[in-house]
């Protein structure tokens, strides 16, 4: 279970009971809204689909030293931060998962083409709709590579992740004969992880995706309870009291680099959930310390327009500091203290000097990092964004501004017409 601590935020909030007691019935309304599969998602999977999606991992592992995952926003940003967090970042062995079709760099494609030339691959390619260009772009690109490496039994090596119903992806897995998983249609991207649009990718690395399933299951059914103590209801409550009372942004601070890519997924969530009708707090992240280096000098004194929230785990085994003959640098009054724990100093120090220099900061602290606590903390976002979103009077599960950008660009591109 999450925890929060708003106690470095009082001075800054009003009586917090009115803003939950208007979370409790933004709570009630979700299933009023179009796109809520993910509601009950984790209570309702299919108890088949875990195997499928083992099954599948498996062949992935045996046959492939890369599986690449080709998608963009909600399509990959889940499975990203999962492996992140779950899996070591150096030297884990396995199957090592790789991201395109995020952004349409050359470079960066040709960098990835020379790489899987000499490596056995598979691609995992995640779509709902079918024809974003990003990923559409970069499929194309890498299937022929795959072509060119196992020829007539390529599309044994393609998983395609598409809507069940509609779009180009799903035509075409069905023409080549691709396996096939399925986003639910009435999820919508950014609320996709714990679908196969993440479960897939996660158990090819290795990650026990049952244990996620059962971290988010425990999840949906505390956090739907509207109890005193629900941490949803305060987090969200919280951050709508200090946008109104007139914060602009949150900074999402977290205290291990492994946590980088779930505060870009965190991002996506809240920010195409919130931002519209000229509403919504902008979200941002620091990664810490490192950013207290680059970033702290505003956080501290520059224009007061945050409020931060700091996503902190129970943590593990650490290095101590050693001893030093001689204490070179003046360090031996840390020697023996773990590396662990100097941070958790540093976080303390960081909270209070940012909540006195007039950024709110709400605590949220999860138990160790498990595939459990994963599952159990991307429900607790999912929730809390879209009672967040509900209380500031838009629809969480639109995304209608996306579509400016890609109109504009298809014009550009001389993308011919549908008539
Ligand atoms: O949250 C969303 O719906 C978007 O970010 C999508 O995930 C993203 O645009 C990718 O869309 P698609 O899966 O249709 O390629």
């Amino acid at each position: 279970m999450i925890k929060t601590d708003l106690s470095l935020a009082s001075e800054y909030l009003p009586p917090l009971g009115p803003w939950l007691e208007r979370a409790a019935r933004a709570l009630d309304a979700i299933p009023s809204y179009d796109y809520t599969g993910w509601l009950h998602l984790p209570t309702r999977t299919d108890a088949a689909l875990p195997n499928e999606i083992e099954a599948a991992a498996a062949r992935i592992r045996a046959d492939s030293r890369v599986l690449l995952v080709i998608g963009i926003g909600g399509s990959y940003l889940g499975a990203r931060a999962a492996r992140d967090l779950l899996c070591p970042a150096l030297g884990g062995g396995g199957t090592e998962l790789l991201f395109a079709g995020n952004g349409l760099s050359g470079q960066a494609a040709a960098e990835l083409l020379a790489y899987l030339r000499g490596r056995d691959f598979s691609i995992n390619v995640i779509s709902k709709s079918g024809s974003t260009t990003e990923p559409a772009a970069a499929f194309r690109v890498f299937y022929e590579l795959l072509r060119e490496k196992y020829g007539d039994r390529a599309p044994e090596r393609v998983y395609a992740t598409t809507d069940g119903e509609k779009g180009a992806l799903l035509g075409m897995a069905k023409e080549r004969g691709f396996t096939r998983f399925v986003i639910p249609s009435d999820v919508g991207g950014r609320y996709s992880v714990l679908t196969p649009v993440g479960l897939l990718p996660m158990a090819a690395a290795g990650i026990d995706v049952r244990a996620m399933l059962a971290g988010a299951r425990a999840a949906e059914l505390e956090y739907l309870r509207k109890t005193e103590l629900n941490p949803v209801l305060h987090y969200a409550a919280a951050r709508q009291a200090l946008y109104a009372g007139g914060k602009k942004v949150e900074v999402l601070g977290c205290w291990e680099p492994r946590f980088r890519f779930l505060a870009e997924w965190w991002k996506q969530l809240f920010g195409e959930s919130e931002g519209k009708e000229g509403k919504g707090l902008f979200p941002s992240s620091l990664e810490l310390t490192a950013d207290l280096h680059s970033m702290g000098q505003y956080m501290q004194q520059g224009e007061r327009l945050m409020l931060e929230t700091m996503l902190t785990a129970a943590s593990d085994a650490a290095p101590a500091v050693p001893y030093w003959e001689g204490d070179p640098e003046g360090l031996n009054y840390l020697a023996g203290k773990r590396l662990d724990e100097i941070n958790r100093v540093a976080l303390m120090a960081t909270a209070q000097a940012h909540a006195e220099g007039g950024v709110p900061v709400l605590r949220l602290e999860m138990p160790a990092v498990t595939a459990a606590s994963v599952g159990n903390l991307f429900y607790f976002f999912e929730l809390s964004c879209a009672v967040s979103a509900i209380l500031s009077g838009v629809c969480p599960f639109d995304q209608p501004g996306v579509e400016n950008y890609k109109q504009k660009m298809f014009a550009l591109l001389g993308k011919p017409v549908k008539k």
